[in-house]
């Protein structure tokens, strides 16, 4: 399936997708290659592209990883007492990813050969953005052929756990994200709500 979308509309509507993951269609492997192949477009820091990413469909797996995420998602929106308005909306949508992310057929984990612990700030920026914007490219072609996604670091609390349940070799690779993918349930979504824009944007002075 292929959304008939500007690129505009498409960068303003790739949104957090939770609810509204369709968790019984399951999502075609060729697809998935199709926005990989695309995400290997995206720019890196080094010449050899110096990452991975690990598409995860195996049922127990998934299972596993969504208990990390859960041990980690509880207690985050148990903090801080009531939330209103859009704050208590995304509460809720995650509190429903976190029943059902076992239920979505496709985790991607983007990953990034090295440790990061400890390193200059100039080293650990590279790595991540060589790897980041792979990952958006990925969720962008996602959501253009009718997927949804989202960037979620829950797990990543937990990121040795994970690597051992996917024998990713943890003392070599930093995990990223994972990106709970599958279709949506409708594929019309709207711009997000944003700060205006002269509150972040400095032009020739902060
Ligand atoms: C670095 C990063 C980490 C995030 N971690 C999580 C997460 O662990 N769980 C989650 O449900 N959403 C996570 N999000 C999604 C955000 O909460 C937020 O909903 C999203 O970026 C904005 O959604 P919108 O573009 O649809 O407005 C993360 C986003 C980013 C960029």
């Amino acid at each position: 399936m292929r959304l008939d979308l500007t690129p505009d509309e498409l960068l303003s509507t790739t949104r957090a997708v939770r609810k509204r993951l369709d968790l019984e269609r399951p999502v075609e492997r060729e697809v998935l290659e199709e926005c990989l192949e695309l995400a290997q477009q995206a720019p890196t820091a080094s010449y050899s592209q110096n990452w991975h990413f690990v598409v995860v469909t195996d049922a127990a797996k998934r299972a596993a990883l969504g208990e990390l995420w859960r041990q980690v998602a509880y207690p985050y929106l148990s903090r801080g007492g009531e939330r209103s308005g859009q704050l208590a909306r995304i509460g809720d949508a995650v509190v429903h990813l976190a029943e059902h992310i076992q239920d979505v057929p496709v985790h991607v984990i983007p990953c990034v050969e090295g440790r990061l612990e400890g390193k200059p700030n100039a080293l650990v920026a590279s790595r991540f953005g060589s790897i980041i914007p792979a990952a958006w490219s990925f969720m962008l072609a996602a959501r253009s052929r009718g997927l949804g996604s989202v960037w979620t670091t829950f797990h990543l609390m937990h990121e040795r756990e994970a690597a051992e349940i996917l024998g990713i070799p943890y003392d070599d690779v930093t995990q990223v994200a994972l990106i709970p993918v599958a279709y949506t349930k409708g594929t019309d979504f709207k711009p997000g709500k944003r700060k205006p824009l002269d509150s972040m944007v400095h032009w020739d002075e902060w």
